[in-house]
């Protein structure tokens, strides 16, 4: 099997430009995944992100985690569990508005790492975006416009911490789904692996590397490309020894925005194509949070459904 792909940044600015950029659209349009090195945001700025956030589970999530496992007997248990993971997380919300203030237990120099760590993650996602729209033939700024809304993107972190688990063959750290929203930007842990795609019907590990970003696509991608780039099944399996950290990042549609295929990239398709659904971002949330762990599939169909009993003419998005 081809080897997980790894994009160096840096090679966008010479001569390898082309061959850079074919890689990011094969990644796109094989993998739903790809990591990238040299992507601009410093080293040390990670460094410090990654020894708060541990830091930060020690002292305010780790005793919480535990009590969660003894009440819920998951050390003892002898068949698969399907209803939870073994991940302790809690979630940060950047935008439209930051609710970063609000979060209890964070220390100030934690608030404004993080702050200065996502501010950049957003600069890249939309530098990331404008990248797919020139391998994609669409106007620069289409998907950072396709997302906006009245309010701009929904963006929002993640910070997840996957501890040693007695019995990872019966609980996944994370179990199997497809991101629901637009470009996911992953920063993980450099030791404690855990992170696998589904590839032609195999599991494949995300390899950890030092300061890389890895980068994955959601369900809206898949949908605005009209399924030229795909969001793919992955999952964390939880590790015997090691404690996994992994702070992933969502830049996502605004709740109101409008997705639907580019018309440029259903047209040039035959005319029997599959062409995907037309909906309000929030009612695909909606869904989204019941069945997360079931396939895409059912969830695009519902869609069309959502949108042929509203007629052909334009969704109200109020
Ligand atoms: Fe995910």
């Amino acid at each position: 099997m081809e080897s997980f792909p790894v994009i160096n940044m840096e090679t966008l600015n010479g001569e390898k430009r082309a061959i850079t950029m074919e890689k990011i659209k094969d990644a796109c349009e094989n993998w739903g995944f790809f990591e990238i090195v040299n992507h601009g945001i410093p080293h040390e700025l990670m460094d410090t992100v990654e020894k708060l956030t541990k830091g930060h589970y020690k002292t305010c999530m780790e005793q919480r985690f535990r009590e969660l496992v003894a009440s819920r007997g998951l050390e003892g248990v002898d068949s698969e569990v399907t209803d939870i993971d073994w991940e302790s997380t809690f979630f940060i919300r950047h935008l439209p508005d930051s609710n970063i203030s609000q979060i209890p237990d964070l220390e100030d120099s934690y608030r404004a790492a993080m702050k200065e760590f996502v501010g950049r993650l957003e600069k890249l996602a939309e530098d990331l975006l404008d990248l797919f729209c020139e391998n994609l033939g669409l106007e620069k700024g289409y998907l950072k416009k396709a997302f906006y809304g009245a309010r701009g993107p929904t963006f929002g972190t993640k910070v997840s911490n996957y501890p040693p688990c007695p019995k990872p063959e019966l609980i996944k750290g994370l179990r199997a789904h497809t991101d629901a929203g637009g470009i996911i930007l992953l920063f993980q842990d450099d030791k404690v692996s855990g992170l696998q795609l589904l590839k032609d019907d195999q599991w494949v590990d995300v390899p950890p590397m030092r300061h890389s970003i890895v980068i994955n696509l959601g369900d809206q991608l898949e949908v605005i490309t009209n399924g030229k780039y795909k969001s793919v099944l992955h999952r964390v399996v939880a590790q015997t020894d090691g404690n996994r950290m992994s702070i992933a990042s969502f830049y996502n549609p605004g709740r109101d925005a409008v997705i639907y295929p580019a018309p440029e990239l259903v047209e040039k398709e035959a005319a029997d194509e599959e062409v995907y659904p037309k909906f309000v971002f929030e009612d695909y949330m909606k869904l989204y949070t019941e069945v997360k762990f079931q396939p895409k599939e059912p969830r695009f169909e519902a869609m069309k459904a959502m949108e042929a009993s509203h007629g052909s003419g334009p969704i109200a998005t109020a």
